[in-house]
């Protein structure tokens, strides 16, 4: 039994994850609530090393299912050693990715299937789910977009999903809006085209919501 709250934030490349996770994070602070923020692939020292291995520059070309295991080897030590900890000690903790990414790049946009995602996803962690999912939902251009203007003039700097072509990144939206779609429970899809400001309102309003916070 948990006694914080897990909030996840998915979404395509320039989804504005971030800046939202941060405007979140302030918000729940002004509300006297403590919170966690964190990242995937990554998020504690062994992630990281992960990440370093599926996203850094000059990486192999990994296997979609190489990938998906990479992913969820990062997954159980960062869920392990930060979240289950952050949650148990009555931390919210917000996360830019979780596991629907994996079932979103691996699972649909790379050709894997939910199937076997899912089947990862219960040998490790069983039933383990965020309490809440903010999926970040925007038109393809404008995401890469702005992903583009972020990695400036350094192409380098650009992870390798920001380079695949415009069907691809069509694909992980689909796939997102469809994660959404039959998981209404958990997820809340977000409008990520709007200001920035109006999206953390939207965010804000979902949150308050789904906890019934009155701050
Ligand atoms: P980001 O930090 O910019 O979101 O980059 C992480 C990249 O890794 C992003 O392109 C999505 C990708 N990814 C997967 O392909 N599968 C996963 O399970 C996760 C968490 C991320």
């Amino acid at each position: 039994m948990t006694a914080g709250r897990f909030i996840t934030f998915e979404g395509g490349e320039g989804a504005g994850k971030s800046t939202q996770i941060l405007a979140l994070a302030d918000h729940l602070t002004a509300a006297g609530i403590e919170t966690v923020t964190t990242r995937e692939p990554g998020g504690t020292p062994g992630a990281e090393a992960i990440r370093d291995l599926l996203i850094a520059p000059g990486h192999p070309d990994w296997l979609p299912e190489t990938e998906a295991l990479l992913q969820y080897a990062a997954r159980k030590d960062h869920v392990q050693k930060k979240i289950l900890p952050a949650l148990e000690a009555g931390k919210w903790v917000l996360s830019d990715r979780f596991a629907d990414s994996t079932l979103a790049y691996q699972g649909f946009a790379q050709g894997l299937g939910y199937e076997f995602v899912h089947r990862l996803h219960e040998i490790i962690f069983d039933d383990f789910q965020p309490d809440l999912t903010v999926v970040l939902d925007l038109p393809v251009e404008t995401g890469l977009a702005r992903a583009k203007s972020r990695a400036g003039d350094a192409p380098e700097s650009e992870n390798r999903f920001e380079r695949m072509d415009r069907g691809f990144h069509e694909n992980l939206r689909t796939a997102f809006q469809e994660i959404a779609h039959y998981a209404p429970e958990r997820c809340v899809i977000i409008n990520a085209a709007k200001t920035q400001s109006d999206v953390a309102e939207a965010i804000w309003t979902a949150v308050t919501e789904k906890f019934e916070i009155t701050a």
